[in-house]
């Protein structure tokens, strides 16, 4: 009898530090049924595959299949670009935008003639511009390719917040929206732990949170990668786990908030360009932007930072 089943599968492009990373925990924790590995250096993307493979008796089942033949991408329900150069020590991620965006207007069509019904989540960077230069290469509506954005990010303040304010991270709620890069902006009126105003912690008797405390909390979070990439080249363990809870949202049509990067329609004055702000994630992909309370200032940084991105892809002809 024919096996009419159809597994589920998903394909990262780009074997290096992201993408492997990436498979590696989507693996342990059984995203999906298939994992397909694509790289232009084949080699690179057997070896991972290989290595991937000789875990597999300690993870929940996956098939792991993998090469520079696109043809191991077909079939895929997502699709994750990990693909592209990197930041060196002192580049902004604004500054890759040229030749990564040349490489998703190329890759791109390649991938959805293979996989036309696949959702794309687009990682490389700048991850915004990518997006939207994605979006129109595709030609798909908005919510089958979305970035990740600040899910990243949002880690980052969250995990910083919660040292300071002495508390577990699971209790803290805060976002970071915007660009994923420098004019990212930390939503801090409605940032709170366990609905009392970030603002508003120490009176109720937690560590206090100055505003020195939440500007050096900004900061860092700004400036984690130029941090990490200064002392090990590249990031690479929580850009993996960001990108599996929001695979994870997407197989498991998880209806989960999440601060990805899609593309923006009069979102508080904001069009056309890709940005992130909380956003619904399920099986039909990015939903639409929540309009989540923000304060004059905080909306007018979010314009400031449409308008830097927008014009890079501007600047590139998108
Ligand atoms: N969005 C985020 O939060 C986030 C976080 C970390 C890194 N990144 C970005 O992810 C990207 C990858 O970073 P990395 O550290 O894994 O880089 P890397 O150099 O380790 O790996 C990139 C891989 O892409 C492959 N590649 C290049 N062009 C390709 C193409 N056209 N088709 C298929 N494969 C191709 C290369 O062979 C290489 O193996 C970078 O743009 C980086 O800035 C994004």
């Amino acid at each position: 009898m024919e096996n009419v089943r159809r597994r589920s599968k998903l394909t990262i492009v780009g074997a290096g530090s992201v993408g492997a990373t990436t498979a590696y925990a989507c693996q342990i924790r059984g995203v999906a049924q298939t994992i397909a590995i694509y790289d232009l250096d084949g080699d690179k993307a057997r070896a991972e595959v290989l290595d991937l493979n000789h875990g597999v008796q300690f993870t929940p089942m996956t098939e792991i299949i993998g090469g520079n033949d696109i043809e191991v991408c077909r079939d895929s329900d997502v699709i994750v670009v990990t693909a592209g150069a990197k930041q060196k020590p002192g580049q902004t991620r604004l500054d890759l935008a040229g030749v990564n965006v040349a490489m998703t207007l190329d890759l791109v069509p390649r991938l959805l003639a293979v996989s036309p019904d696949a959702i794309v989540l687009m990682v490389s960077n700048p991850c915004d511009v990518l997006t939207y230069a994605a979006l129109k290469a595709s030609g798909l509506p908005r919510n089958r390719v979305f970035g990740s954005g600040t899910v990243l990010d949002s880690a980052r303040l969250r995990f910083l917040l919660a040292q300071h304010a002495g508390v577990a991270l699971g209790n803290v709620h805060a976002y970071i929206v915007g660009e994923h890069g420098d004019s990212e902006i930390a939503v801090w009126s409605s940032a709170n732990i366990s609905t009392i105003p970030v603002r508003e912690w120490s009176r109720h008797g937690g560590n206090p949170l100055t505003e020195e405390d939440l500007d050096q909390v900004h900061h860092e979070t700004v400036h984690a990668a130029y941090e990490i990439i200064q002392g090990k080249g590249a990031t690479w363990y929580a850009i993996g786990l960001s990108c599996t809870r929001i695979l994870e949202a997407v197989f498991n049509d998880e209806d989960r908030v999440l601060p990805v990067s899609s593309l923006l329609t009069d979102y508080k004055g904001v069009s056309d360009v890709c940005l992130s702000v909380p956003t619904i994630v399920n099986r039909a992909g990015a939903g639409t932007p929540l309009d989540i309370p923000m304060n004059d200032d905080e909306v007018g940084d979010l314009r400031s930072s449409a308008d830097a991105v927008r014009g890079v892809g501007r600047s590139l002809g998108l």
